[in-house]
């Protein structure tokens, strides 16, 4: 098996832990594994253990000195984007082209020239609102691949759809198309 380049990005959801399992099972397939984070995220994980993981910086800061142009960089970089675990409001972004942070630039200079994936993670409620229901719409018309929430406990303790699949599933589902 070749080594791909494979840039998970992870917004604020309660599962964003499960990144850095996905990040390590990647990596031990001898993949080089990156990530961008939103800020809401690094509220749920922390750099420590997904810089330790993959071995690289964890890439929040669209401004961060001595990373030229980082989104264009990133997109070029990679050969499969994952949205891992994908909250509401970074889904909502991606649906509006906005590119204030370093994960939505890298989703519009990227602009499907890469496979990109997106693992919504949220409340049954918050999944089945029509916002969010369009809005998942919208980006899989445009061609990212949408990975469809599993049924489950929810972290809020109701049972329904809502669950990313775990790590070792995504990253049968990433070794299947590589
Ligand atoms: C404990 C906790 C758990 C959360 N889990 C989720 C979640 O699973 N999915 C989601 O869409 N939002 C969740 N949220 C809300 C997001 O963190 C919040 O909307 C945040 O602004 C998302 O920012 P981001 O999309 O920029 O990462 C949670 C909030 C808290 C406090």
């Amino acid at each position: 098996m070749s080594a791909s380049n494979i840039l998970i990005c992870i917004s604020g959801s309660i599962s964003a832990y499960k990144a850095a399992t996905l990040a390590s099972a990647l990596k031990k397939n001898g993949h080089n594994v990156k990530t961008v984070t939103t800020e809401s995220a690094l509220k749920f994980i922390g750099p420590a253990a997904l810089e330790g993981i993959t071995g690289e910086p964890v890439l929040t800061d669209m401004f961060n000195p001595g990373h030229e142009i980082p989104h264009i960089n990133l997109s070029e970089w990679a050969d499969l984007i994952v949205l891992y675990p994908a909250s509401a409001a970074t889904i909502a972004r991606l649906r509006m082209g906005l590119a204030e942070d370093l994960l939505s630039a890298v989703f519009l200079s990227n602009n499907f020239r890469k496979p990109y994936w997106i693992s919504p993670a949220m409340n049954i409620n918050m999944l089945s609102h029509p916002a969010v229901v369009e809005n998942l719409e919208i980006l899989k018309k445009w061609g990212a691949r949408i990975i469809e929430p599993e049924e489950g406990v929810l972290a809020c303790g109701t049972v329904g759809k809502g669950r990313a699949p775990e790590p070792d599933k995504m990253a049968r589902m990433i070794e299947e198309v590589l």
